[in-house]
């Protein structure tokens, strides 16, 4: 028997102001789009911008629904619209940021389970890893190199085979 270890690095900045001007301009577009966020009911306004292989920006934002479990995370809002407008296009970078209503905005967000698995889905069908930059509306920004390292052990297509 042998005890195995995961272990990941990220980038931690203090602030968006030390983030080169393409991560901060995509930072800066994940947190405008916030306002487009249907969240009535957590207050908890969650915005996404992509940046696609092809140049191209995809955004979502969370939409909540009345009967709770219906509504979809901003992230998979914009991995659903990245599939539809630029099919098998890889996304290189997905910014995400929030605005929670109800109090702090200062700390980076984190994308809940069910996105690690779609993200990671992601990556696997366009062969690309996506790198993701997770701040709120202010504070620290964390930037992840891989979508894949937030989900040790992720089942995926392979397992199916
Ligand atoms: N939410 C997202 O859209 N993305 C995240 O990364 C975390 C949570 C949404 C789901 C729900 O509408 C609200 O935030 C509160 O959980």
């Amino acid at each position: 028997m042998k005890r195995a270890e995961i272990k990941f690095e990220y980038d931690v900045f203090e602030n968006s102001d030390e983030l080169n001007q393409a991560d901060a301009a995509l930072l800066d577009a994940a947190r405008k789009v916030t306002s487009k966020a249907y969240a009535p009911y957590s207050n908890f306004l969650v915005g996404a911008v992509a940046e696609l292989q092809n140049g191209e920006t995809v955004s979502g934002t969370n939409q909540e629904n009345a009967s709770y479990p219906v509504g979809i995370c901003a992230e998979r809002v914009l991995l659903s619209a990245a599939s539809m407008l630029h099919t098998n296009v890889p996304i290189k970078t997905i910014a995400i940021s929030y605005h929670n209503l109800n109090g702090e905005s200062s700390k980076p967000v984190s994308p809940c389970g069910m996105c690690r698995q779609a993200l990671r889905e992601y990556e696997d069908r366009t062969n690309q890893s996506i790198r993701l930059i997770l701040a709120g509306m202010s504070g620290k920004v964390f930037i992840i190199d891989n979508v894949s390292q937030l989900l040790p052990f992720s089942f995926g297509g392979e397992d199916l085979k």
